[in-house]
């Protein structure tokens, strides 16, 4: 629990957390709502998936007394041949095939827009503040997930690229989030992914009690948690993210995409209801934001090793650790940086993510502007991005960080392969490396950013001595 802030706010108090201010209503959730919670989970979802592990063994034990091929290991194929046989899996499959009366795919659509409209500022912004603060702070979620070893260097990147892939294939087109399409069934297999970590814990705690402590943080991936998420995914980018570029999305823009996450929260079985409008979703990420969030020494391990690994991302999308801090500071402030331990990186660097910032803030303002360049970003970042990573090698969201008694993850140093070169932009004599190894780490996107900031400062500089000179000019024409 934070310290500075009232365990049990009152309406009209003022809440500031980490930089963000709003004043406590009744609307607000208490912890008395919160923390009940943090005991429910998706049974359902459980309930399906030992349904599914049933059907699996019974399968495999017929397979080998025909001596046929072993069935399919992938759950949510066995779902779908399965799920007249058994009342559970029916329930399973008609809750998430039956579309709820309120969605209006129209909107979802919109909303799936708003992920490309805005592409580099909520990829930075995602990892920048939804992850490296929101995430790393949020204890209860990284315990979890220090325990399936996924958040290790090694593994993290390809586990943040499934996660990625995930976004790419939900925000693909509409068909893509309707029953049966690429992106539905993707949700559909998060869904029994996150039922097979919780039951697997659950497993190891009967025997090691202490192995997690579910007293404190709940039922692994609870409902709490869950909501969690989703409002980091859909109310974070409006509140919390984009406002730091200086751009403010439309009131269009905040329900349509709130409303696509809230029908993705649905089909993930995560209670939607605190999602139903704009206002209380606000008010949902504002009470997480003040009840949840507090730094740990897992939190510090999860943003250690996520920079770590972002920072030995290849090229081209390479971005220096120096750029990753600034970047954060700029973005959640210093307080919650001092916090996670992370560096405090020079001008130079302020000055490249001001370039960021500027060339993100120019892009929205061009494509308000101009509806047909506004068209042409969001088609042209939605194509390269399915092709790139929504298509990249097929992810079945299978079960592969098993959690262990003893496994867990510490701080890691990336560990390059023999192969693999430190992706820099540009190659430098060894030299340089050593004198200035900090300028000489930079990557294409910095450069790129680094050239915005200082054309912006020439052009503001020129205009400033151009009307200095015109001022000049008009006193010396009067006097
Ligand atoms: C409700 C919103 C959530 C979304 C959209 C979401 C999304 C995802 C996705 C796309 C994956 C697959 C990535 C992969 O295969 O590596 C995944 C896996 C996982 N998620 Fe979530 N998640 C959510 C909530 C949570 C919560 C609240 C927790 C923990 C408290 C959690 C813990 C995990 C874990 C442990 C895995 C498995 C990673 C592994 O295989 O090691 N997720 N999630």
């Amino acid at each position: 629990m934070d310290p500075t802030l009232p365990p049990h706010p009152n309406p009209g108090d003022h809440i500031g957390k980490w930089g963000y201010f709003f004043t406590w209503t009744d609307s607000h959730l208490s912890r008395k709502k919160t923390e009940p919670l943090r005991q429910l989970f998706d049974s359902l979802g459980s309930a399906a998936l030992e349904r599914l592990q049933s059907i699996q063994s019974s399968l495999l034990d017929d397979s080998r007394i025909r001596g046929t091929s072993p069935p399919s290991n992938d759950l949510y194929t066995i779902l779908q041949n399965h799920h007249r046989e058994d009342e559970v899996l029916t329930q399973f499959w008609n809750e998430t095939h039956t579309v709820p009366d309120w969605v209006n795919w129209e909107q979802l659509e919109r909303g799936q827009r708003f992920l490309y409209r805005y592409i580099i500022a909520n990829t930075v912004g995602f990892a920048l503040q939804g992850f490296v603060a929101e995430n790393s702070a949020a204890s209860g979620v990284v315990e979890v997930l220090v325990r399936t070893g996924s958040f290790s260097t090694r593994m993290l990147l390809k586990r943040l690229l499934e996660t990625f892939q995930w976004l790419i294939l939900v925000t693909h087109d509409l068909a893509a989030i309707q029953p049966g399409g690429e992106g539905h069934t993707a949700t559909l297999r998060v869904r029994l992914l996150h039922s097979s970590v919780r039951q697997r814990i659950l497993h190891l705690c009967r025997t090691k009690p202490h192995y997690f402590n579910i007293d404190r943080h709940g039922v692994p991936i609870n409902s709490l948690d869950s909501i969690h998420s989703i409002s980091t995914f859909a109310c974070n980018p409006m509140w919390l993210q984009l406002p730091k570029f200086k751009i403010t999305p439309s009131p269009e823009e905040v329900k349509d995409y709130i409303a696509l996450f809230r029908y993705l929260g649905y089909l993930l079985g995560t209670p939607i209801s605190c999602f139903e409008t704009v206002e209380k979703s606000k008010h949902t990420m504002e009470s997480l934001v003040a009840h949840e969030l507090h730094t740990t020494d897992t939190s510090r391990v999860v943003a250690y090793n996520f920079i770590e690994c972002v920072a030995n991302l290849p090229a081209p999308f390479h971005v220096s650790k120096k750029f990753i801090e600034a970047g954060s500071r700029w973005i959640n402030g210093d307080e919650i940086c001092d916090e996670l331990e992370l560096g405090k990186p020079g001008f130079f660097y302020q000055l490249i993510f001001a370039g960021c910032c500027i060339l993100v803030l120019g892009l929205a303002w061009l494509q308000r502007m101009i509806p047909l360049f506004d068209e042409f970003m969001i088609k042209f970042s939605r194509d390269l991005l399915y092709q790139k990573i929504g298509l990249r090698e097929y992810t079945r969201f299978d079960f592969k960080h098993i959690p262990r008694v003893g496994k867990t993850i510490g701080r890691e140093r990336y560990r390059q392969n023999e192969d693999s070169q430190p992706w820099k932009a540009c190659k430098y004599p060894p030299y340089l490396n050593y004198t200035f190894y900090d300028t000489t780490d930079i990557g294409h996107f910095e450069l790129v950013c680094l050239t915005v900031a200082l054309f912006s400062g020439g052009l503001l500089t020129g205009c400033v001595i151009q009307s200095g000179l015109w001022a000049y000019s008009k006193m010396r024409g009067l006097a």
